[in-house]
């Protein structure tokens, strides 16, 4: 594979802490930028307390966590990913926002470096369509939580270079991933089939076919699924999930995509799910319960 060294990260929430984490932790040089030290700060701190439990339970070494913690560096100046060979987009799921920051980075970056985006439902032609290296540009869609999933989806565009493609599959594979090869259509495998099966189960609660613990513990029980659809919905965040479908939709002209107005309302009034300590479920107590939503 040509070389990677130095990696690139756009964003540090859920997704962008996740990916750093996993980059540093297999012995790339990573940087990850935020709109503010603030942010990257909070960012890399949340990393520190996983990597904390898991020294805690003697599941890795001191040492190791805090060489991996020295591989990691925050910046709020995206100039500061110039000598990336790889960047790895995990910010917000505007297509608008995200084309910004690779017209910059385009500017800044050498020939050589990849682009690669996270992207959960936008296509990786329509980034790269914004910069002069299409042939550069790829998906590397990871999976929350990230140091635990073990799938990365690998995408390639119509313009994608096939050296290129390879060594982005190869650079997942190095951060210990098992990486599957994915066409450049919204969504690609995973959510292209978990999306609608996620907005079935809120239409399906809001058609009162059953209530939110008995849909989750259906779809547990009966299929061996680890999370069942509202708590699943909760941990990827509706808000998240809301603008997915909105994209999907808009793709693909399908209403099994299309948001349902229960969860637009729920977004409207902040009800993001776990991280915002409401959503499918309220999490202020010790154990989560169902909200009365219907
Ligand atoms: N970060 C890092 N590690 C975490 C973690 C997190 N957020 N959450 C759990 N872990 C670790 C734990 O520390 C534990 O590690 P250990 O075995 O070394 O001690 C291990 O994961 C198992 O955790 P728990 O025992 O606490 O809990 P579970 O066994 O219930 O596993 C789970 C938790 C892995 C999250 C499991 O419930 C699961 O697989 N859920 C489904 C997740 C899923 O479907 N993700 C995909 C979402 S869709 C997506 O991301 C695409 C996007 O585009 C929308």
């Amino acid at each position: 594979m040509a070389e990677i060294k130095r990696v690139g990260v756009l964003g540090c929430g859920l997704m962008g802490s996740g990916i750093a984490q996993v980059c540093a932790a297999a012995g790339y040089e990573t940087i990850v930028r935020e709109v503010s030290d603030e942010v990257v700060q909070k960012g890399i701190g949340g990393i520190g307390r996983q990597l904390g439990k898991q020294v805690e339970k003697g599941k890795l070494a001191a040492e190791d966590r805090d060489a991996l913690l020295g591989r990691l560096r925050g910046t709020s100046n995206l100039e500061d990913l110039k000598d990336c060979d790889i960047v790895i987009e995990a910010i917000v799921e505007n297509l608008d926002l995200k084309n910004e920051i690779w017209r910059t980075l385009d500017g800044l970056c050498p020939a050589h470096t990849i682009f690669a985006s996270n992207t959960s439902s936008l296509t990786i032609a329509d980034m790269a369509a914004a910069t002069k290296r299409p042939e550069r540009m790829v998906g590397l869609h990871f999976f929350n939580p990230v140091p635990v999933m073990k799938l990365v989806e690998v995408v390639k565009t119509i313009a994608t270079d096939a050296a290129v493609f390879q060594t982005a599959f190869d650079f997942a594979k190095s951060l210990g991933k098992e990486p599957i090869v994915c066409k450049d259509n919204s969504g690609f495998v995973v959510n292209l089939l978990l999306v609608p099966y996620m907005m079935d189960a809120i239409r399906a609660l809001s058609e009162g076919v059953a209530s939110i613990e008995d849909i989750d513990k259906g779809m547990r029980l009966g299929t061996g699924y680890p999370m069942g659809p509202f708590v699943l919905s909760d941990f990827v965040g509706l808000d998240t999930l809301d603008k997915i479908g909105d994209i999907m939709f808009n793709e693909y002209k399908e209403k099994r995509y299309a948001s349902p107005p229960l969860l637009k309302r729920m977004v409207s009034l902040g009800y993001y799910g776990r991280k915002s300590g409401k959503g499918f479920y309220d999490y202020s107590g010790d154990e989560p319960k169902p909200m009365p939503l219907v």
